[in-house]
């Protein structure tokens, strides 16, 4: 299996540091050689048909700034035109307004009839249905477990190991950030703005901090729950939406003294697509703490199912990546055996 990533910032070197790690198991597993042949970034690139050192190539990333030669004016795509690949690793930054580069990247790709593995949520939440057509029509297969949840593995889970089940409904804290505020302003009795503050200090929260706080990575993830395990045909505009800007440190402590706390969850279902802030009984699943991210999902033969983990990081997030790329070689291994 040739690999191309496009897109190598933490993600993309959590990719590559994982394939180091796990390639030799995965090819003595199934048989078969994983390579990367191809690492692109906004303004560099290295190809290799005999397959790249992933490792080399994120260390000279880190040095100097870029993978290799510069584009030089060349777009990624018509580097790729020449390249020899089966899967693109799309994980360039998600953007929520047009979807690009992402949607054109994978595309390109899954027009050609190639595999996609991404974590980018702007092309799934914006164009769902035209990239799941366009890979099943030209034979492309396209999979996206890190696009929500990070490394918690909901949606593989969901389309997968619950194929059995009829999900009646999902309710998931998606977004970390928000859930530390919330956390800082329940424990400390910090206003909203000042636990903002010390999330930003941290890191957990962009200077901009919109886009976590006003639901909108929530809402987005909430979109690609429904198109990918509901089936329905949504975008991000579709999900009805109330960040967590408005949350008062007294209607936190009004919810304390009733032993609830405020969460922001987002609720999918087949008639629902919601993210909201409510309140939630202390001891529930869902008034779990942290950064973690966690998802409850209503079925109608197991009942109730809960998973939690990390919702991002470098190798958290490649971890769902890996994921995908190992479902990809299964499904490889199995037409193999099939054919012979
Ligand atoms: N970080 C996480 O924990 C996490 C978790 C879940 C999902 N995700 C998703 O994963 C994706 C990647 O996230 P990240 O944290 O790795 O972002 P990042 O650190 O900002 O890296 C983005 C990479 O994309 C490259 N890039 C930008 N425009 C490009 C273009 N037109 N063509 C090729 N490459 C381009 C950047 O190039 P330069 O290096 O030259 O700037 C950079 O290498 C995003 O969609 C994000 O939403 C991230």
């Amino acid at each position: 299996m040739d690999i191309v990533i496009v897109g190598f910032g933490t993600v993309g070197q959590g990719v590559a540091e994982a394939l180091s790690r796990k390639a030799p198991t995965l090819q003595s597993a199934f048989k078969e050689k994983l390579r990367v042949v191809g690492v692109f970034d906004s303004k560099s690139y290295d190809v290799s048909p005999k397959g790249l050192d992933p490792r080399e190539v994120a260390g000279r990333k880190q040095k100097l700034g870029r993978v290799g030669p510069e584009l030089n004016g060349k777009g990624v795509l018509e580097i790729l035109e020449e390249v020899d690949y089966d899967v693109m690793v799309e994980v360039t930054p998600t953007n929520i307004k047009d979807s690009e580069p992402g949607f054109s990247n994978m595309m390109f790709a899954l027009s050609s009839g190639r595999d996609v593995v991404t974590a980018n949520k702007g092309p799934l939440a914006l164009k769902f249905k035209e990239l799941s057509r366009t890979a099943e029509k030209n034979g492309g297969r396209l999979r996206f477990e890190a696009s929500v949840g990070g490394a918690t593995p909901v949606i593989n889970l969901s389309r997968e190991i619950l194929m059995g089940e009829r999900i009646l409904s999902i309710r998931g804290i998606v977004n970390g950030t928000c859930n530390f505020i919330l956390n800082r302003m329940k424990d400390e009795g910090l206003p909203f703005d000042q636990a903002l503050r010390e999330a930003q200090e941290m890191g957990y929260a962009e200077r901009d901090p919109s886009y976590d706080i006003d639901g909108i990575d929530s809402a987005a993830k909430a979109a690609i729950l429904a198109n990918a395990i509901f089936r329905r045909d949504v975008t991000f505009h579709d999900v009805r939406r109330t960040g967590i800007r408005g949350v008062s440190l007294e209607a936190v402590e009004l919810a304390a003294e009733e032993r609830k706390v405020v969460r922001l969850i987002a609720e999918v279902s087949e008639s629902r697509l919601e993210v909201s802030p409510r309140l939630v009984p202390i001891g529930h699943p869902l008034a779990i703490g942290g950064t973690l991210n966690i998802f409850q999902l209503m079925t109608d033969l197991a009942g109730d199912i809960t998973v939690a983990g990390h919702g991002a990081g470098k190798m958290e997030t490649a971890s769902a990546i890996l994921s995908d790329i190992v479902a990809l070689l299964k499904e490889d291994c199995a037409s193999r055996k099939k054919e012979a």
